[in-house]
């Protein structure tokens, strides 16, 4: 059943503000909210687009209380940050606010006191964590201990990292509180439950019956969870950041935050709209559609449409196509890791290319499955489709419009069937990709955009007016018409995907209006119109540009295995006598030589005081021969000698493995005879 809705309201997952954002971010949640409410706009229809920083829950007073300041000023200086990039990036959020803002705690805090009121919660008391030290209740992120499964020594209350398995804080062995070290003693404490188990009913009605539509991966998650059974959910937390439950007796406890972050949809709407906002949460004619990743879903679809049906007077989510997980040159995208692009970084790296980064995203989005990003398709995507095809055609539009007809769009003439044909195919892409956008698949819209600059490059290589202008200039006045006529229908097209070039498209081609009615049309510019002088719209990206940002990735991949790596056991105890056994000496190096036919070898001449020696050494990976002319270095001066490629080595050089398997040779501290005795 097809509604007729008069408005749309577009959420995107409010970021929490405890670090800055990434490309998983743009390319899961606020690249298609943003296309997709930038298409709404462009047909003229009532849409806002709402987004906000989730500034409550435990990881963000984790931050704080490490570097030792206040969750406000985390926050705050995360907000900004997250704020900037979204701008830069031409998200265009009608609001971008914060849920530490006044307007939402008074939001939060009231919907929480009208359900409390109406006697929609159940309260539970159960026994939990307390630090008699610090005085107060345990976060599950507060606690360490070992896992029982696996026994790492480093889990926290909620999850062990080392092997993945979900906990309660109670089932950890030996558990510790991370802010004061003492042992931490159960005891009483009361909190509010939804009961989503009350709910379940009505949920499996909406979804399983009503929502069929949805797309598979977010339909299935739901029905995993409907079919598990939906248990009460606790909606308050012992901790002092968030919003202070309403109830008398309650302080000290908060509003967990996956109860007020939600509601922050509503108060950014209420701050942008004060007189109008319950025109787009409480009228049946509005479409609400949430835009998130795959691990909000939940939330989104079961816990926030329980609520706002407890609530009683808003509407539910008509839509709520998640995405699935964005992984970064084949590995997840971690914070923790530092493995990500950050948003702010890659804008210092590439200035004014923001709409490449959201070509690509959108091209390679994950929206049925997981998706990687790689710098070499970036490469790839820029060179061979927005440079090649796209900037490629507008540029020879523009300029042969400027050498031919002085920079005015000239009248056309007769079409031919080929003209026609080119006409009809551009026609029908609208619809296609209309259908597509309004299903939420973006990739395929993009596609389908793509398409049309590669119908229009394949009319001018075919008609190749640059030679018909010697002879006939009429048609090369139909043409270059026909292919003016067809960028100001991409002007049109990429305004949603690509906001910064469709904009400098329009400039030069002076229209002063975008209207995606419009698409497929061919009389947007007038004949005798002015066009401005041709820029590029898209530049080559080079490989050396490539090839610094893959370096970065490695540098940050050795940098974590560094940081994860323990030493290797020691080995088994020997005896004095056999530690006097070996004879180890300073010695110089006289030569250094690459040993032909193997490459992991040097032969070193070392003046030994005793007339000097021969060793040959697998370190040829780690120095270049001329390093080490002239440098002291330690070696073990009686073991049996062996030829090794053909040459005698009398002794082994000592050097130090790193945990990345890189070798350091040893030396003394300072310079000493050849010939001294380490011992
Ligand atoms: N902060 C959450 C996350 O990053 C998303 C919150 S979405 C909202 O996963 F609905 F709660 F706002
Ligand atoms: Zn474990």
């Amino acid at each position: 059943m097809k509604k007729n809705f008069k408005r749309t309201l577009v959420t995107t997952a409010l970021p929490y503000a405890n670090g800055p954002v990434h490309i998983g971010h743009l390319a899961g949640v606020y690249v298609p909210a943003d296309i997709y409410t930038r298409y709404l706009r462009l047909k003229g229809e009532d849409v806002i687009l709402i987004g906000g920083s989730d500034e409550h829950g435990v990881p963000i007073t984790i931050k704080a209380r490490n570097e030792g300041v206040t969750p406000q000023d985390i926050v705050d200086r995360y907000h900004g940050i997250i704020k900037k990039s979204f701008e830069e990036f031409g998200i265009s959020f009608d609001i971008y606010s914060r849920t530490t803002s006044k307007i939402h705690h008074q939001t939060a805090s009231d919907f929480f006191r009208k359900l409390y009121d109406e006697g929609k919660f159940i309260e539970k008391t159960s026994a939990q964590y307390y630090d008699e030290e610090a005085g107060q209740f345990l976060a599950d992120r507060y606690i360490t201990g070992t896992c029982p499964h696996c026994k790492n020594e480093n889990a926290y209350g909620d999850q062990c990292e080392a092997c993945g398995t979900s906990l309660n804080a109670t089932d950890l062995i030996n558990p510790k509180s991370t802010i004061s070290g003492s042992v931490p003693v159960l005891k009483d404490t009361k909190h509010w439950y939804l009961p989503l188990d009350q709910h379940e009913p009505f949920l499996r009605e909406w979804i399983l019956e009503g929502h069929k539509e949805w797309k598979t991966n977010v339909y299935g998650q739901c029905k995993s969870w409907l079919d598990m059974g939906l248990q009460p959910r606790a909606v308050s937390r012992d901790i002092d950041w968030g919003v202070p439950v309403p109830v008398e007796g309650a302080e000290g406890k908060v509003l967990y935050v996956w109860f007020d972050a939600p509601i922050g949809y509503i108060s950014n709407t209420k701050e942008l709209l004060p007189d109008t906002w319950e025109l787009y949460w409480k009228d049946k004619e509005t479409k609400l559609v949430h835009f998130i990743g795959k691990d909000n879903i939940v939330f989104h679809c079961i816990v926030f449409p329980a609520m706002l049906k407890a609530e009683g007077s808003y509407i539910l989510p008509e839509n709520v196509p998640a995405n699935e997980f964005l992984n970064l040159e084949g590995d997840k995208i971690s914070t923790s890791r530092n493995w990500a692009v950050w948003l702010h970084e890659y804008l210092v790296d590439f200035p004014g290319k923001q709409d490449v980064l959201r070509y690509v995203l959108t091209a390679n989005a994950p929206e049925t499955k997981d998706n990687d990003f790689t710098w070499r398709d970036f490469q790839a995507r820029n060179n061979n489709e927005l440079v090649a095809i796209l900037g490629n055609f507008i540029n020879r539009s523009i300029v042969l419009t400027h050498k031919y007809f002085e920079g005015k769009v000239p009248v056309a003439g007769e079409l031919t069937e080929y003209d026609n044909t080119t006409i009809a195919e551009f026609a029908s892409v609208k619809d296609e990709i209309e259908k597509l956008l309004q299903n939420y698949r973006f990739r395929d819209a993009l596609k389908e955009a793509m398409n049309l600059a590669r119908i229009g490059n394949k009319y001018l290589a075919d008609t190749e007016p640059w030679k018909l202008a010697k002879t006939d200039m009429e048609r090369v006045a139909t043409i270059m018409n026909v292919a003016l006529q067809i960028s100001a229908n991409l002007a049109i097209a990429f305004e949603p995907f690509l906001p910064f070039s469709a904009a400098k498209l329009r400039g030069m081609l002076n229209m002063t209006e975008c209207d995606w009615n419009r698409l497929g049309e061919m009389n947007i510019l007038a004949t005798g119109a002015e066009i401005n002088a041709p820029e590029l719209l898209f530049e080559k990206i080079e490989d050396a540009e490539i090839e610094a940002q893959i370096q970065r990735l490695q540098d940050t991949k050795v940098a974590n295995e560094l940081k994860n790596k323990k030493a290797n056991p020691i080995a088994e105890n020997i005896d004095f006598e056999d530690f006097l056994k070996l004879d180890i000496r300073v010695g110089t190096v006289l030569e250094c030589t690459k040993v032909p036919k193997a490459d992991k070898l040097l032969m070193f001449k070392i003046d030994d005081g005793l007339g000097g020696r021969t060793i040959v050494s697998g370190i040829a990976k780690h120095y270049a021969p001329e390093e080490l002319v002239g440098k002291q270095v330690c070696f073990i001066a009686n073991l049996a000698p062996r030829k090794i490629k053909g040459i005698e080595s009398q002794g082994m050089i000592l050097s130090a493995e790193d945990f990345d398997g890189k070798l350091v040779v040893t030396t003394t501290q300072k310079e000493v005879a050849p010939g001294s005795e380490v011992k």
